[in-house]
């Protein structure tokens, strides 16, 4: 391994141009479970982010993926401080927000807005849109006699009539009504918007148009993006990188075209497998590095490596040690001892990332002999 190993930051700075927008540190929630009839006692704990670093810079679109259950809704939460952190840090725009009060959070709630997957839920039913999007106008400081005029503006700028100022949420289609929540979203002009499944409960069509009305917003108003997704195909065309989680942990952070042409970590390889081809034919003559069973519970979570308990390629290791997190060249980062698609020449020019979790092992990834990889990678 190169001699970068232990670099100064703890964070993963962002790729690419543009000032730091994120930092995350070491972030960890850990959901305590309590029992007991008279006195609550503490039985355990959900990892439900453990241990995770990694930075967004502005203008950039961040995919989040993972299972069901691997900490990916919490994530955001936090960032947003919607729930309190356990531990690590969290800076926007260079100031510390993790142990923030309401008040000093109040004007970085606009800068960071949220968008959530179920717009029907998100969207208060006995309001009419007019309403809906008046208070966060007026958090914004929009004087009531231009609030009208703000909201049709705001409308029009997602794709939506006018009229619709005058009707409630049940009158409108999923599409229609996510459109909504992005328009609630913009009112407050944020910097951030972090989006939690936004497009998974639409029609695969209607998800094109809600992903390419992000896409030009984001070149409008220069926004930066946190997009959460279960599935690696909806993530591809929209984000510059992508992060993989796993039972709260970090296992792969790629630029995202790279990810799909040469996943490092088993379990992206599994994630990738699991993508449906619409030609069938293509579909059965590829290779799939499909993941068997479910994760295992967050509250006991395996040793080592997390998901050696489902990995093909677990070694005695992987089932004592946990990875550390290691950078390959251009920006790409795996936790994997056996790391695939990757020679024994670039594991020797790789570096232990100082965002590697801080109970990982000081043991370097091992060649596999060539590029081989047991896993196939998947051509973009
Ligand atoms: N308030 C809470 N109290 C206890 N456990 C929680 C709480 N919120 C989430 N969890 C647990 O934390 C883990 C991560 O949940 P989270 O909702 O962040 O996952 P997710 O990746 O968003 O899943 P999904 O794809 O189903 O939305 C899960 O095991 C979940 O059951
Ligand atoms: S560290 Fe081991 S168990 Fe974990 S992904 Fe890599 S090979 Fe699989
Ligand atoms: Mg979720």
């Amino acid at each position: 391994m190169s001699s970068e190993a232990g670099a100064a930051t703890a964070t993963i700075p962002p790729s690419g141009e543009g000032a730091t927008l994120l930092e995350v540190e070491h972030l960890r929630v850990l959901f305590p479970i309590k029992s007991g009839v008279i006195i609550d006692r503490k039985v355990g704990q959900v990892h439900a982010v453990d241990d995770v670093s990694f930075g967004l810079r502005e203008g950039e679109t961040l995919g989040i993926v993972g299972e069901s259950g691997c900490g990916k809704t919490t994530l955001i939460r936090v960032l947003v401080r919607l729930i309190d952190p356990t531990s690590g840090a969290i800076r926007f725009r260079g100031q510390d927000i993790t142990a923030s009060g309401r008040r000093q959070l109040q004007p970085i709630r606009s800068d960071m807005q949220m968008v959530f997957q179920d717009p029907q839920a998100s969207l208060n039913p006995r309001k009419r849109i007019g309403q809906i999007l008046a208070t966060p106008l007026g958090i914004r400081g929009v004087e009531k006699s231009r609030v009208e005029a703000e909201s049709r503006s705001l409308l029009e700028r997602v794709g939506l009539s006018r009229e619709a100022l005058n009707r409630f949420p049940h009158e409108f289609s999923g599409g229609q009504r996510q459109r909504i929540g992005i328009a609630r979203a913009l009112a407050v002009n944020p910097k951030l918007i972090l989006l939690d499944e936004p497009v998974s409960a639409l029609d695969v069509s209607i998800q094109a148009q809600v992903i390419n009305l992000l896409d030009e917003l984001q070149d409008e108003l220069h926004l930066s993006y946190v997009f959460v997704a279960h599935d690696l195909s909806v993530v591809r065309h929209v984000s510059n990188r992508i992060v993989v989680m796993y039972l709260g942990k970090l296992m792969e952070i790629s630029p995202a075209e790279e990810l799909y042409a040469k996943p490092i970590h088993p379990y992206s390889s599994a994630l990738l497998g699991a993508i449906p081809i619409p030609d069938p034919k293509e579909n059965r003559a590829r290779s799939r590095a499909v993941v068997s069973g479910e994760p295992p519970n967050p509250i006991n979570p395996p040793s080592g490596c997390r998901f050696h308990t489902r990995c093909p390629r677990a070694s005695e290791i992987c089932r004592s040690v946990e990875p550390a997190l290691t950078e390959y060249e251009g920006g790409h980062l795996a936790a994997c001892h056996h790391p695939q698609h990757v020679s024994a020449e670039e594991i020797a020019a790789s570096s232990r990332s100082p965002a590697s979790p801080l109970s990982a092992g000081e043991e370097e990834p091992q060649a596999s002999g060539g590029n081989s990889g047991g896993n196939g990678a998947r051509q973009p």
